[in-house]
């Protein structure tokens, strides 16, 4: 092994060599990706972080330098000198980005070795992801999973300068510290010189952004860790980084125009992509009318169409019962799908039961008309209408669900999607975005039988609403908003009530007594008592915004230590049993010592 001396140090990035460099002497420092003996030349692919650049090394050019070459191998750690030239005819590897030159080596220092890898760092390496995560050090050297740090990177440096070119301030907010009311379980840390007590981590830092504008600071922006102990999901981790702002003296449409902006600067910085701009809207209703979900992907069509009047006037058992107890009957026409087998059918009919539904209506669209074993409870000028009112042509095949609104939503929804996919109808290419507007301020729990937040009980009601919340509360809508990326919910802002009578009213509907709200957020009611300017904000996913403009399948891809599905992590061993002398000094006994 050679010591690292002040001449091995890097001129250049491997990744970074363009034809440009031809003739010029450089110094790349990286790992060896591969080592190839071709008669008495080798060749060496170095990466680092920007790529790979290739390295030859002829016995001719510094025998020094290839008696050590001979002795490479993976993941080496190199300093190589050398003189950039033009790769000889018929060797070019258009695949790459530097794949016109290679470096001549003329000297070569090796700074350390590596013991042999237990998986390939290849690109295309087929290896089991808990082997990936265990040793991510690894898994982090390889080019494809690179370049999505690269990206994630480029993206908070595209926020930050925005948010500074517009005024924001960046102010930090405690880590350890009080439940903040995001709905899900919080991360508890046991305070060592209060026993018996506990500090929350943050699910996000709302409190205190709102504290920040009673105290004036307008325009606070922050990217900031927040902890949510909730089942995980591809696209959830309990631990993740939020872009969170709060402006002041501000109404729905600056948030959007402002944050638009965001977005744009984003996309161009880096995907270099325009976004098309205003950002389209849809209210909440709409987008669960049209698409069964409130953060719909609308990078495709086959809407869900409403049925209810027509259908419930046949002979059809299920269909009019369900519109005699109010609720809906809502279909889609999947486009070419009419020679769909039983079986086919029948799988479709289990994507739609995920989301609730009791079955599947169909019916095949032919020359002739529709056929379908429900074709006896209609007339003949019913199935005509369906037909028409459906546009459906030869070849398709209608879908149908009666229920009420919520489970024809989610099965329709879902079944969209599925029959998106399916059909190949979803241009992985494409980046829809949108705003999904006029949420309903509350929704109903059915277990505990209450009415919950459906943003948070800071969120303010539309003003025409404000009625609602003492005659029909289940109506009254919120000046909250969400915006959705290619069907995922990037990002999720509300303008706040920043009066006490209306934020009562709302605890008051929340069931959140007096008593509640003074333990729970005591300081915030008491700082809205003290001047609290008009304000609203936004927080949008750094993770899932990074993970849909790398095209990774799992935020595990673009958060560098993630955590697995059971929130643990492979690489250091996290969480873990204590010592019983550090359990006694925060006063906790553990009862049910947890062993998989
Ligand atoms: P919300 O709860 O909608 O709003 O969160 C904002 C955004 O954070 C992302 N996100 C997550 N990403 C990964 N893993 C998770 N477990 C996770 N949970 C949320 C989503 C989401 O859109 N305080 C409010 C914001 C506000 O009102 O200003 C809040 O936290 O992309
Ligand atoms: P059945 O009368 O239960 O044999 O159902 C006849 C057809 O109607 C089957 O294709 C069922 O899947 C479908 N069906 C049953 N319940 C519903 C419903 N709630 N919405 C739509 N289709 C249904």
């Amino acid at each position: 092994m050679d010591a690292f001396l002040p001449e091995h140090k890097r001129t250049i990035y491997c990744g970074r060599l363009r034809p440009e460099h031809i003739g010029q002497e450089v110094v790349l420092c990286g790992w060896v990706h591969r080592r190839r003996d071709h008669g008495g030349l080798v060749f060496i692919d170095l990466r680092d972080r920007e790529g790979l650049a290739q390295v030859v090394i002829n016995p001719e050019g510094s025998v020094e330098a290839h008696a050590k070459a001979e002795a490479l191998r993976v993941e080496f750690v190199l300093s190589v000198r050398g003189t950039v030239r033009r790769r000889p005819e018929g060797t070019v590897n258009p695949n790459l980005p530097t794949g016109e030159v290679e470096v001549a080596a003329v000297s070569l220092a090796v700074l350390n070795e590596s013991k042999p890898v237990p998986f390939s760092l290849e690109d295309d390496t087929d290896v089991a992801e808990s082997v990936r995560l265990k040793y991510r050090y690894l898994d982090l050297r390889r080019p494809s999973v690179q370049s999505n740090f690269l990206l994630r990177a480029r993206l908070a440096r595209s926020v930050r300068e925005y948010l500074f070119e517009n005024g924001f301030l960046e102010i930090e907010t405690p880590v350890l510290t009080k439940s903040t009311p995001e709905g899900a379980r919080d991360y508890l840390v046991p305070s060592r010189v209060n026993p018996g007590m506990f500090y929350a981590l943050p699910q996000s830092p709302q409190l205190f952004k709102q504290i920040l504008m009673i105290s004036g600071y307008d325009r606070y922006a922050q990217i900031v860790k927040c902890f949510r102990d909730e089942d995980l999901r591809a696209d959830r981790q309990p631990e993740f980084t939020q872009i969170d702002a709060e402006m002041s003296f501000v109404d729905r449409e600056d948030v959007f125009r402002m944050f638009e902006g965001m977005m744009t600067r984003v996309f161009r910085d880096v995907l270099g992509k325009e976004l098309s701009s205003p950002v389209p809207r849809l209210t909440y209703r709409e987008a669960m009318d049209r698409f069964g979900v409130d953060k719909p992907d609308t990078r495709f069509g086959l809407e869900i169409a409403d049925y209810t009047e027509l259908l419930s006037k046949t002979e059809f058992r299920v269909f009019a019962e369900v519109a005699a107890k109010g609720g809906f009957i809502r279909g889609i026409t999947a486009p070419g799908l009419a020679e769909s087998s039983r079986a086919e059918i029948a799988a479709l009919e289990e994507v739609a039961k995920i989301g609730g539904a009791g079955g599947l209506a169909w019916f095949k669209v032919t020359g002739q008309g529709l056929t379908s074993p429900l074709t006896k409870f209609f007339r003949e000028e019913q199935l005509k209408e369906l037909r028409e009112r459906s546009g459906a042509k030869p070849g398709d095949l209608l879908l149908f669900v009666a229920d009420g609104f919520d489970v024809v939503c989610a099965s329709l929804g879902r079944l969209r999607l599925h029959l998106g996919e399916k059909l190949g109808m979803i241009d992985p290419n494409l980046h829809h975005l949108l705003w999904v507007t006029d949420f309903p301020m509350f929704e109903w729990d059915k277990e505990e039988k209450r009415w919950g937040a459906m943003h948070h009980p800071f969120t303010s009601p539309l003003d025409e609403d404000l009625p609602l919340l003492e005659t029909d509360p289940g109506k009254a809508r919120a000046k909250a908003y969400d915006m959705v990326l290619n069907g995922s919910e990037i990002g999720g802002g509300s303008i706040r009530i920043h009066r006490k009578d209306i934020q009562s009213k709302v605890f008051g509907l929340l069931n959140i007594g007096p008593e509640e709200a003074r333990v729970k957020f005591g300081f915030l009611l008491e700082a809205l008592e003290f001047g609290a300017p008009p304000h609203g904000g936004i927080a949008f996913g750094v993770d899932r915004i990074s993970m849909i403009l790398s095209g990774a399948e799992s935020l595990r891809d673009v958060i560098a230590f993630p955590k697995t599905q059971k929130a643990t992590c492979l690489m250091t061993d996290a969480p873990s049993e204590v010592d019983v002398k550090q359990l006694r000094e925060l006063s906790i006994r553990v009862t049910t010592p947890v062993k998989n």
